[in-house]
């Protein structure tokens, strides 16, 4: 897929100064908290998968999904440095499904979107997966997305059923919006 960020390419943004740009704790604590299950789609090399294992805790789970197997080896190895891997479930994702089931209680969708071939499909299958009233946390990189493209992705959002927050969350070099799962 022509599009997608090549996994070695994702090294050059996953290293120790993105841990000042984007704490994964200080970014997620508001979301989740202890025994909830998280999914993080589109993890690339595990960012902010190891920070929602931290924030879920022994009883929580985070399901890591990505497009591409190298990147799923690398969280696979990260989670068991940092200790973590029993929270840690890996999902390999393909083109047309995220391969996701269950009843998430939060998704984090970093610097993802833009890559995914249909974002209509994107926003019904997480809708599908998610418990009604929980948090999809979206954000995307403000050097690619421009502010019209961003705004029609959450237009789709809602139109798939889910409800932006009116506050936007303040993510650095992102746009990103707070979408709520709206019951049906
Ligand atoms: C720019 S990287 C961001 C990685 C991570 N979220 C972060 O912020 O460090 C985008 C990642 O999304 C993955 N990706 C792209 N499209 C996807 C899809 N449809 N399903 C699952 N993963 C996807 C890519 O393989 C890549 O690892």
């Amino acid at each position: 897929v022509s599009c997608v960020c090549p996994w070695w390419f994702t090294y050059t943004f996953d290293n120790p100064l993105r841990r000042l740009l984007h704490d994964p704790e200080r970014l997620l604590s508001t979301y989740v908290s202890k025994g909830m299950r998280a999914a993080d789609i589109g993890c690339g090399m595990g960012h902010f998968t190891i920070g929602l294992a931290r924030l879920v805790g022994p009883s929580g789970r985070v399901c890591a999904v990505d497009l591409q197997s190298q990147q799923l080896a690398r969280v696979r190895r990260r989670a068991a440095r940092a200790g973590v891997e029993e929270r840690v479930e890996l999902v390999m994702a393909t083109d047309r499904s995220l391969g996701l089931s269950g009843a998430f209680d939060f998704v984090l969708a970093f610097w993802m979107l833009h890559e995914a071939p249909s974002e209509e499909n994107f926003f019904a299958e997480v809708h599908a997966c998610m418990s009604p009233g929980a948090a999809l946390l979206l954000a995307e990189p403000i050097l690619h997305v421009t502010r019209a493209r961003f705004d029609r992705s959450v237009a789709i959002a809602r139109r798939q059923g889910f409800a932006a927050d009116p506050v936007r969350p303040r993510v650095r070099l992102s746009r990103a919006a707070l979408l709520i799962r709206t019951t049906d």
